[in-house]
């Protein structure tokens, strides 16, 4: 029964992508409280998030178990993070004489929320899965973070960063001038017409 009833959602377009919606709702707005995002958004089930500021463009996917823990997070427009990418940093005060260090965290403390910066991820990018993004890193339009990486500081447009920290490994496009192409036409009239998957 349950098997015919994906089977059905799946080759009807209009049925998944109205499934797709609720589910979106149920995640987005219900669950994590959010309601900064635009057209599109795939938001997996898992998602934690502990900042309601949390701002998302277009076409957006936002895989299974994402950890969103950090204020003033903005994402572009046709971003992708794989399941349990996770966005930290910055959260405890780690040199306060007499407290424990279950007592200065985020929850503890208000001067820690004031020292957050917050991340940026541009448009076009693709975060391979359980990469770890620290806080205060702008992550470039259309580059790509590597499976398991974790990310402490700024990426360059267009690169190809992984590992631990992450390092460049090579650049997205090989040609400038395929790079200036793309990226004129991500910002152009590409732009909400087409159904990213
Ligand atoms: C980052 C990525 C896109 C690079 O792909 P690629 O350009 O084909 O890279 P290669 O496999 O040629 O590897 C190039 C080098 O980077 C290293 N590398 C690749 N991915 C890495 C990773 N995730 N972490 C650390 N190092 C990595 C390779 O070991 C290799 O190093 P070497 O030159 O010293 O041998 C890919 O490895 C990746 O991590 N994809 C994410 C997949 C994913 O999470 N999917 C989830 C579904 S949405």
């Amino acid at each position: 029964m349950l098997g015919k009833l994906k089977q059905l959602i799946k080759s009807n377009k209009s049925l998944a992508y109205g499934v797709r919606r609720c589910r979106t709702w149920l995640h987005a707005n219900l669950r994590c409280g959010i309601r900064n995002y635009g057209h599109n958004l795939q938001f997996n089930r898992g998602v934690v998030v502990c900042f309601r500021d949390l701002k998302i463009g277009h076409d957006v996917f936002i895989g299974y178990d994402c950890y969103f823990g950090v204020q003033n997070i903005q994402i572009g427009n046709y971003v992708q993070l794989a399941p349990k990418v996770a966005i930290t940093g910055g959260d405890h005060l780690i040199e306060v004489i007499g407290t424990p260090m279950i007592k200065t965290g985020l929850d503890a403390s208000r001067e820690i929320q004031a020292t957050q910066k917050g991340v940026v991820i541009q448009d076009d990018v693709w975060v391979g899965l359980g990469a770890i993004i620290m806080d205060g890193v702008t992550i470039g339009e259309g580059s790509i973070i590597g499976a398991g990486s974790v990310v402490t500081k700024d990426v360059p447009p267009y690169t190809i960063f992984a590992g631990c920290p992450a390092k460049k490994i090579r650049d997205r496009f090989l040609n400038q001038n395929d790079r200036v192409e793309h990226s004129k036409k991500i910002n152009g009239t590409w732009h909400r017409s087409v159904d990213i998957k």
